[in-house]
């Protein structure tokens, strides 16, 4: 199963949701990997912590190794677990991310490249269980190649009225890449984060959108500073605060996941 975190807003979540949802998976034993398409490299940074530039350079460092391969190297290729790393967690890996990213973007665009991510993940569908991929805040290359390698796709929601209306923009978007790369892609769900009960704005908007019938997950997300401290620590929720009221919601939305890959296994 490979999901893709997206959103062309950025601060609504994604690194978050995809860094936390792996974290669970790989401490209910599934093998996981992370793939970090952002060029802000912040899932790295969560994941990891700082990459030693001496010992990775980096155009050789992950997501940028991979694509370089493509273009040059090619009869030295290497398989693409060659370049996953380790994290700290158990069962957790990790395709970095690479500061080199935006630079190498206008030309894997030119020469075609965007089907090598789902060439690159399908080589390793026997080695992950599960993949989530984290993306860059905007409809660009690495997102796209995304949602072309992903069979599944979460749209974090961050209840304020401007994420509302470019959540149309968004599926639209979605709705010609399915049309024209992956039929197969699944809108699963949106996932409603940094959701506040006490204030009104965020209740009605999410009832909205499930009037509208879009499909929304029953665990919202809240907002705790939590989140922020498990960032700074770089440790994911289910290692930092494994009965923590966040932890638990997302405990309860991967439960929901997990119904859904039995739904369509079934
Ligand atoms: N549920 C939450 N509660 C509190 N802070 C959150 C929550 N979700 C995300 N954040 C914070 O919001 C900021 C943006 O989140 P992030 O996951 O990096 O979003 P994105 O990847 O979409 O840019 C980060 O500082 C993160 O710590
Ligand atoms: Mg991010």
């Amino acid at each position: 199963m490979k999901r893709v975190v997206f959103n062309q807003k950025g601060g609504v979540g994604k690194t978050s949701i995809a860094c936390n949802l792996a974290a669970i998976e790989a401490a209910m034993g599934y093998r996981t990997l992370v793939v970090d398409l952002d060029v802000q490299g912040n899932t790295t940074q969560y994941l990891v912590g700082e990459v030693d530039a001496e010992a990775f350079p980096a155009e050789a460092q992950g997501v940028a190794g991979l694509y370089r391969q493509t273009v040059h190297n090619r009869k030295m290729r290497q398989n693409p677990d060659a370049f996953v790393w380790e994290t700290p967690y158990e069962n957790l890996y990790l395709l970095p991310s690479s500061p080199v990213l935006s630079a190498m973007e206008k030309e894997l665009e030119s020469r075609y490249k965007i089907y090598k991510l789902r060439d690159a993940l399908a080589k390793l569908d026997d080695e992950y269980d599960r993949v989530y991929i984290d993306t860059p805040p905007s409809f660009n290359f690495y997102s796209k190649s995304a949602l072309i390698a992903a069979n599944a796709v979460l749209i974090p929601f961050d209840c304020d009225s401007f994420a509302r209306q470019s959540l149309y923009t968004l599926l639209d978007n979605i709705g010609e890449l399915q049309e024209d790369h992956n039929p197969e892609l699944a809108v699963e769900g949106i996932v409603i984060n940094q959701f506040s009960a006490q204030a009104r704005l965020p209740g009605e908007l999410v009832a909205e959108l499930e009037q509208e019938g879009l499909p929304v997950f029953q665990a919202y997300l809240s907002s705790s500073v939590k989140m922020k401290e498990s960032h700074r620590e770089r440790r994911p929720l289910i290692d930092l605060a494994p009965r923590h009221k966040l932890t638990e919601q997302l405990l309860a939305l991967h439960a929901e996941l997990e119904r859904s890959v039995g739904r369509a296994a079934a």
